[in-house]
């Protein structure tokens, strides 16, 4: 038998990434996230609408979201409690909130340069996508529960990285489910995944089909006017 509740917070386990945003002064502020879900290749993050993150997105667009393992929580814990912003909102400052000019000097993480643009990466985390905002939207608007104004921010994946120790062995494009493991906010707390626990009937099916866009010549077009065919009535 079930029973209405009511908790405070609806933190049900979502990944922990941290975000690299760029300062207005070229550096890079570093921030824990967890509200983040993915679709094909876009992303779809919730973010409060006073972290220095935001701010940096709204002015830049451009961010590495940094996935974070199970091992690094330690780490991460140093960036809680921080944020880039000099002035800090009341509801933070409530919860202790410290300003922190240079969260990878607090956290202990390492920063990683990018190729050509200034944004750093963090080393120690297995997986990078270096992403740009598409939309930013006002989220939970007229709820009196939303306690802090938010933002739900659609960010476009430009580029997967990876280390070699995540993948599937004779593969340079797939993520290992064995040998990835996220690291997950359940309710405030730090979780890792446990082990594999049943066959799945989706994973069976050939991935290939989530990426039409990687056939080539008629197979592709071909694959393309079957969709678009098919996604018209829905639509799209
Ligand atoms: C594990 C973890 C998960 C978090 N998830 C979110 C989140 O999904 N969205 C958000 O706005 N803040 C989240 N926070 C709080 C942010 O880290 C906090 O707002 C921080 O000030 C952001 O840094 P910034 O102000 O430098 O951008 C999370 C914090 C931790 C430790």
């Amino acid at each position: 038998m079930h029973t209405n509740i009511e908790p405070s917070i609806l933190y049900f386990g979502t990944p922990v990434i941290l975000l690299s945003t760029l300062n207005e002064d070229g550096s890079t502020n570093i921030a824990p996230i967890s509200s983040v879900w993915w679709l094909g290749w876009s992303c779809m993050i919730g973010l409060d609408a006073t972290s220095k993150s935001t701010e940096n997105l709204k002015r830049n667009g451009e961010c590495i979201l940094n996935l974070a393992s199970g091992d690094l929580a330690p780490k991460v814990n140093k960036l809680a409690l921080l944020t880039g912003s000099e002035a800090i909102p009341l509801h933070k400052k409530m919860l202790g909130y410290k300003h922190s000019k240079n969260k990878f000097i607090h956290s202990g993480f390492t920063p990683q340069e990018n190729g050509t643009g200034k944004l750093s990466a963090i080393t120690e985390c297995p997986i990078h996508l270096h992403a740009r905002v598409n939309t930013i939207s006002e989220f939970g608007q007229g709820d009196e529960r939303m306690a802090v104004p938010a933002y739900s921010i659609e960010l476009n994946i430009k580029t997967v990285s990876a280390v070699p120790s995540v993948l599937m062995e004779g593969s340079n494009n797939k993520i290992d489910p064995n040998k990835w493991n996220p690291l997950i906010m359940n309710f405030r707390e730090f979780f890792s995944l446990s082990a594999q626990l049943n066959e799945s009937r989706l994973a069976r099916k050939p991935e290939a089909l989530y990426a039409p866009w990687k056939q080539k010549g008629i197979k592709r077009l071909l694959g393309k006017w079957l969709l678009t065919r098919s996604n018209k009535k829905y639509g799209h």
